[in-house]
């Protein structure tokens, strides 16, 4: 018997952007876009395809040449890539769909041969885990490990910032619906947030409260420079992906997620990977809608819904291969398996050339309960 996906497609409102389902596409990088971080018309056609979703949460974004880690991945800081993004939120627009840029900065994750020979920066001079494998299948990056990174001085981390404002403010001028700061999966904000790489004892580390100090005046930064309902966040509280570690992850997000509930932003973003704690922790600390992601199928993403534990549930691997995953959903259709090979890779295969139901090959298809490649706690990247 189809379970009820009723929940799934009532509307949304988040802030001023109505969404016409409660299905989102989860922020994923996918490293097809200029060496210079310009989207290219194979971008433009991919979010395009996708705009069926509720909310397109696009891959993240780097807000300074600081914040890049991996070739191919595209930036929102120069005219150039904000004319680029321009062309991508008008296509998804022209969809009567909605999408969220993700700001992405990789803080110690990058390399000097990312970096026109600079050190990457962090709250710390802490070196990610030289022994551990930092990166993922074709991932195109050094497959060397991550060098120490440098400290930011308590001027470099206001101008980092203000990195992070001026983004938002681009992003508003590209027609996206509103940003999402990427305080998860071991990049900069989460560096700030977590005990193991953020030693400070200035403005910006030792308690909890000055650790999430970085995140909270990005926040406000960028509220005040937009709109409060422009502004979301994404957690993965407790994960130890990119080799981040906290003492109390509980103490501190809980004081961060309160934090941001007082702010009024657009929605928070909270990803379990398997940690088992986070949804019925955070959840009912954050006064605002609600989106949960990882390991969602079609039954348990209606059923989280429907019983009322989230307003959103984000879809990662099962939107690269299927384009028009809110149809298949809503009409219990099996759904095409993704590639892994072709996650990192350039150019359309693997990504612009996943069909529509209509067009599959039924040897390429699994059932709808199915999650395509589960991440859990020990995935290191
Ligand atoms: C290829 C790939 C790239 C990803 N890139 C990002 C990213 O740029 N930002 C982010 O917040 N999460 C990223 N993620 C994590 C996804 O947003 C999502 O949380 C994860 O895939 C789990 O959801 P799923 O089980 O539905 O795939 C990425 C995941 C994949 C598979």
């Amino acid at each position: 018997m189809n379970v009820d996906v009723d929940a799934l497609f009532q509307p949304l409102q988040l802030g001023r952007t109505r969404l016409k389902n409660r299905l989102a596409m989860a922020p994923m990088t996918r490293q097809r876009s200029t060496l210079d971080g310009v989207p290219t018309d194979l971008n433009v056609e991919y979010y395009r395809q996708r705009a069926s979703a509720g909310l397109l949460v696009s891959e993240g974004l780097y807000p300074s040449a600081m914040g890049r880690g991996y070739l191919f991945t595209p930036g929102l800081h120069n005219d150039a890539q904000q004319a680029g993004w321009k062309r991508v939120t008008d296509a998804v627009h022209g969809e009567g769909g909605a999408i969220f840029g993700q700001i992405m900065h990789v803080g110690r994750l990058s390399d000097p041969l990312m970096l026109d020979g600079e050190q990457p920066i962090a709250p710390s001079a802490v070196q990610p885990d030289p022994t551990a494998r930092q990166y993922t299948i074709n991932c195109p990056r050094p497959k060397r490990p991550y060098p120490t990174p440098r400290a930011l001085t308590h001027a470099e981390v206001l101008g980092v910032i203000d990195d992070f404002r001026d983004c938002a403010v681009r992003a508003q001028q590209a027609g996206f619906d509103g940003v999402e700061i990427h305080a998860a999966s071991g990049y900069l904000p989460m560096q700030f947030l977590s005990t193991n790489t953020n030693l400070r004892s200035d403005a910006w580390g030792g308690s909890v409260e000055k650790r999430c100090a970085f995140l909270l005046a990005c926040v406000d930064a960028m509220i005040a420079a937009t709109r409060r309902d422009f502004v979301a966040v994404k957690f993965s509280p407790g994960w130890s992906f990119h080799n981040v570690f906290d003492d109390d992850p509980v103490a501190t997000y809980r004081y961060a997620v309160r934090e941001l509930s007082k702010r009024g932003i657009a929605y928070l973003q909270l990803g379990d990977y398997g940690i088992g704690w986070v949804y019925e922790t955070l959840r009912p600390l954050f006064d605002g809608p609600a989106m949960f992601v990882a390991g969602f199928t079609q039954p348990t993403a209606a059923a989280t819904v429907r019983e009322g534990r989230a307003d959103l549930i984000g879809i990662g691997q099962a939107y690269i291969s299927n384009p028009d995953l809110a149809e298949r959903f809503r009409d219990h259709q099996m759904l095409t398996r993704p590639q892994l090979e072709t996650y990192y890779t350039q150019g359309a295969e693997g990504y612009t050339d996943y069909p529509r139901f209509a067009g599959s090959d039924p040897e390429k298809l699994q059932s709808l309960d199915t999650v395509p490649i589960p991440i859990s706690p020990t995935t290191t990247g």
